[in-house]
């Protein structure tokens, strides 16, 4: 198979840990005889720093011709001070836009050997396995009028959908569902929000096209109390972007670090962006102490989602689980009588089970 993959390594760790993931692809491309060209461009700080801008048209028009893009991380306390359109967030969120990613999936699940290093109660987070579905080009963040009035004193954000935005991603939720355990909770605030009404009807139609998926409706308030009290009762959750962002973050701490989690960013064509979901973790970048674990797994995402190597996929999974029960951890990661490595020992580790 062969495929154009652009690499954004972006910011602080980003650039350590796609490192990893680029060796990772080389080690499945020699494995399986894949031809995978790779193009290298520039994103958040590093692009305001060369290209005065967080999102040049270069990398633009390069990921909008590759089959699947590869993202580090972005930002960093050199940037906090810049004005709006000089944030390096801004080329992450215009990456997305411009690619027309809908769909952010993000996967959570506790690996038994990482129950220590959540600071939830072992018997809380032990077999929780779930991907939240959030919607990523719409509601809040993107709504019109988002201003402060001239005094200064008051100001607007929209929270604004179309019927077509949400069945978009309502659907994807409902497959995404349908391949794993069949239950689907949507997650809204239909009590008090008309965006939630609509949200929560397009579900309700949408439930007679996936009759072997069982579907319950959460307020967003009830939903994040739940994610920490009951996270095995849910399998995918599928929600709006803001109550998305919020409540996957809330989310991560069952796996008990950021370092391990993954994304995917997708439209229906197959094109997705894939990223950890950690940021450049300034205090650590440069170090050579990043866990390069959700990177890997981000590039893992791509080869099922983006190239449909299921085979491919599955062993970058297991390799991140056999390196995990062999005892080897980054720093981040609290592993009992475990072995303490760098990302790029912990890479090479991976590597040998691929
Ligand atoms: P962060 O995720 O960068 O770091 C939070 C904490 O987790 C830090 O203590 C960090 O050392 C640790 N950490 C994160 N990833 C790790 C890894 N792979 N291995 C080991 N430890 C890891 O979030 P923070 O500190 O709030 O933000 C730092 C910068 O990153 C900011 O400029 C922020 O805007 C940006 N950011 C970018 C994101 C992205 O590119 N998708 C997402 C979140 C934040
Ligand atoms: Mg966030």
């Amino acid at each position: 198979m062969e495929k154009q993959i652009v690499l954004l390594p972006g910011d602080g760790i980003g650039s350590e840990v796609i490192q990893s993931a680029k060796q990772v692809l080389d080690a499945i491309t020699e494995r399986f005889n894949h031809t995978f060209t790779y193009h290298t461009h520039d994103i958040g700080g590093v692009a305001i720093d060369q290209h005065g801008t967080p999102l040049p048209q270069d990398t633009v028009r390069a990921c909008e011709q590759a089959d699947a893009v590869l993202l580090g991380a972005v930002g960093g306390p050199k940037w906090d001070q810049n004005p709006s359109h000089l944030r390096p967030e801004k080329g992450l969120l215009g990456i997305r836009k411009s690619l027309g990613l809908f769909a952010n999936l993000r996967p959570i699940k506790g690996f038994p050997q990482l129950l220590h290093s959540s600071p939830l109660k072992h018997e809380v987070v032990d077999g929780s396995d779930l991907l939240i579905v959030r919607e990523l080009t719409g509601g809040l963040y993107f709504g019109k009028p988002s201003e402060r009035s001239h005094d200064g004193n008051s100001v607007v954000d929209t929270l604004a959908y179309e019927r077509s935005e949400i069945e978009r991603i309502v659907d994807n939720a409902f497959k995404s569902a349908q391949l794993r355990r069949k239950h689907l909770t949507s997650v809204d605030k239909a009590n008090v929000l008309e965006s939630s009404k609509l949200w929560r009807e397009v579900v309700e139609e949408k439930k007679a096209d996936y009759p072997d998926v069982t579907v319950e409706h959460q307020l967003v308030d009830a939903a994040a109390m739940k994610l920490i009290t009951a996270p095995t009762d849910f399998d995918v959750i599928v929600t709006e972007n803001m109550f998305g962002d919020i409540l996957s973050d809330e989310a991560s701490v069952l796996t008990g670090s950021l370092g391990m989690l993954p994304s995917a960013s997708l439209r229906d064509d197959g094109v997705g962006l894939y990223e950890p979901v950690h940021g450049s973790a300034p205090d650590i970048a440069g170090k050579g102490v990043a866990n390069p674990l959700a990177m890997i797994l981000s590039t893992a995402m791509m080869l099922r989602h983006s190239f449909h190597l299921e085979k491919e996929a599955n062993i970058v999974e297991e390799a991140v689980q056999q390196v995990l029960q062999d005892g080897y951890h980054t720093g981040d990661l609290d592993v009992k009588n475990g072995q303490l490595v760098g990302t790029k020992e912990m890479t090479r580790r991976v590597l040998e089970h691929v």
